[in-house]
């Protein structure tokens, strides 16, 4: 059995899905969550769903190995960020190559790097006049949003559209292919 760590530090509807997919599965469970906000959705699903939880302290993940260890003695085969904002640290990235990915809602390399998240990318998005958006799932490495693509899908862009119904189409190809995504990267 493989194990999932899902770091994410908002509502958590990504993670629901990948926990949800992998519940009764020969081939992996979500073994471990970690979260920067006490506040965090996710914080409640991983209580809901009895999956231990970790609230992330930013000294400690910025400096020094203690989270290299977690994950280590944790075992992971994969560290997925599912909206997660803090950029991964090199030691990290380093200690688990080719064995962490994230999620982005755009077509990177497009409306990517710092401060691009949530509303800024859809609002970005829209004020460039693009014709389409969509989802990226990529390796993570030392820099935003930068690693290697493993999958983009797109939806079209409408005159229309706004940040909200922009999101909204963008979530509905995030809850379908990241489960399916980390499902084949396990099974490589
Ligand atoms: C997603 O749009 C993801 O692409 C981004 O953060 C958002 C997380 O949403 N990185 P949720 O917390 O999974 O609902």
């Amino acid at each position: 059995m493989k194990n999932i760590v899902i770091f994410a530090s908002g509502a958590g509807s990504n993670a629901r899905k990948i926990i949800d997919h992998f519940k009764g599965s020969d081939l992996a469970r979500v073994t471990l969550i970690l979260s920067n906000k006490a506040d965090a959705g996710i914080l409640k699903i991983a209580e809901r769903e009895q999956i231990p939880a970790v609230l992330i302290d930013k000294e400690l993940f910025f400096r020094g190995d203690t989270y290299v260890k977690l994950l280590q003695e944790a075992q992971a085969d994969l560290i997925v960020l599912a909206g997660f904002l803090w950029k991964v640290p090199a030691n990290l990235v380093q200690a688990f190559p080719g064995r962490i990915i994230n999620i982005h809602p755009a077509l990177l390399p497009k409306f990517g790097g710092k401060g691009m998240y949530g509303h800024f990318v859809h609002e970005a998005v829209l004020a460039a006049g693009e014709k389409e958006s969509g989802i990226t799932i990529h390796y993570v490495n030392e820099k935003y949003d930068e690693g290697a693509i493993i999958l983009q899908e797109r939806c079209a862009v409408s005159v229309d559209d706004t940040p909200e119904t922009l999101a909204r189409k963008v979530q509905v190809l995030e809850h379908t292919w990241f489960p399916v995504i980390v499902e084949r990267l396990l099974t490589q």
